[in-house]
This record gives structure tokens, sequence and C-alpha cells, in this order.
């Protein structure tokens, strides 16, 4: 634990990159942080094609038992049909909101200001009350109309952050290049973190290679 503990929401969608949302989960919970959490409908069906593991959204502990291995007392999780949840509403106070993986689908409802799920409803409400929202898309190639609305989304204040790593930290596992991108949704978060140094800096020391 290196930061006070703070409120995140993260939500799961429909889109490749499953392993960066578990990844991510594992981190902000083991930093202490408090989560609320929802997974879309679709995300199930990624989740056991990536990872190999089932949950119902409905049921917050087999999804924490998925994809944590345990039930953690700081993770909330929300069916993503329940609308009358605190991350619904901008009257709940949180430190940020990250989507991930983001599905072109739920990039262009909340691009569109159209709630059908409780991720989208809780995206919306972190873009009218001025919060932080991270987008992890992972699709590839973009089409104009994803590309107009990640334009839309970067100027309502999202930050658009497609799963793109990097490799100049010389990554020898799947387990690195996941590691690369949920270092930088934690940068965005305000989260510090140790899974890879900035570049030119060695993670141990701080020091300049
Ligand atoms: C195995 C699998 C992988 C998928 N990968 C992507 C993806 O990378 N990006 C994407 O936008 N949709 C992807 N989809 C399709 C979405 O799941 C689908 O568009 C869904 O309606 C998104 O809804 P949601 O945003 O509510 O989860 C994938 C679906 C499956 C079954």
């Amino acid at each position: 634990m290196t930061d006070a503990p703070k409120t995140f929401v993260v939500a799961l969608t429909g889109g490749s990159g499953m392993p960066y949302a578990q990844r991510l989960l594992q981190v902000l919970v083991d930093a202490g942080h408090r989560l609320h959490v929802v997974a879309s409908p679709t995300a199930p069906e990624v989740a056991r094609e990536e990872l190999g593991v089932t949950f119902d959204v409905r049921d917050g502990g087999s999804l924490c038992r998925a994809l944590l291995g345990r039930e953690p007392a700081s993770v909330t999780v929300h069916s993503p049909f329940d609308f009358a949840v605190p991350i619904a509403s901008g009257s709940f106070p949180h430190d940020g909101m990250a989507i991930v993986p983001c599905s072109t689908g739920t990039l262009g409802a909340i691009a569109n200001g159209i709630s059908q799920h409780l991720v989208h409803r809780a995206a919306e409400v972190c873009l009218k009350e001025g919060r932080r929202l991270i987008l992890v898309p992972r699709e590839t190639p973009l089409s104009a109309i994803v590309l107009q609305n990640c334009l839309t989304l970067s100027r309502a204040g999202a930050t658009i952050l497609p799963a793109m790593p990097g490799f100049y930290h010389r990554p020898k596992t799947v387990e690195d290049l996941v590691d690369f991108v949920v270092a930088r949704i934690l940068d965005h978060l305000g989260v510090p973190q140790t899974l890879t140094a900035p570049y030119g800096q060695s993670v141990d020391s701080g020091v300049q290679e």
C-alpha cells in the first residue's frame, strides 16, 4: 500500500482484453483501494474465451471468485441491469472509472449519450461530473465512426487509452505486455505503480539506465 485508499469504478465490457481487467482488479485490490465493479452482459462470454473462467454478471461473488480467486470486502459488484446503485448517480463521489476492456459498442453508446446498461450510465455520470474516465479499447483497425466517437469522448473529457503495449521495456512474457497497459491505466487513475518504469528508468531503483 503506497497510497491512501481511494474509490474507483472498474467496468468490463465485451471487447477483447480480459487479462488487462483481471490484472487491474488484482493490483487495485492489493493496493487497498475500494472498488465498484460492473460487467456488461457480454463480458462473461469474452472472459470465458480469454481467461477460461465463468461468472454471472448479476452475481458479484461469482465475478470476484472468477477474476480474483476470492471475494474481497473492498469490492462491490453491481448488476449491469441495476440503475438504482450509487455509481449511477453523480451524488456518489469516487476517484475515477476505467472501462477495461472497452468494446466499440460501449464506446459508441457513451459518446452518443445512450445508457443501455449500468456501464454506460456510470460513464455518463463521470463525464457530467467532470470525473476521470478512461476507456481501453482493443479494436483494430478503427473505422471512421469509432475514430469520431473517440474524438467526441476525448473532447468531453475522457481519456482514450488503447490497449497498445510498447516494446521498449523488452517484454518477455504475455504478463509483461499486460502489465505495460495496466501500468498506463494506473498512471491515469493517479495510482502509484511499480509494474513498469517510466521510459529510461528501472522499476526497482528509479535510476536512469
Ligand atoms: C470473443 C469475443 C471477442 C470480442 N472482441 C471484441 C473487441 O475486441 N472489440 C469490440 O468492440 N467488440 C468485441 N466483441 C464484440 C462485443 O462483445 C459486442 O459488440 C457486444 O455487443 C459489446 O457489448 P457491451 O459493450 O455491452 O459489452 C467480441 C465478442 C466476443 C465474443
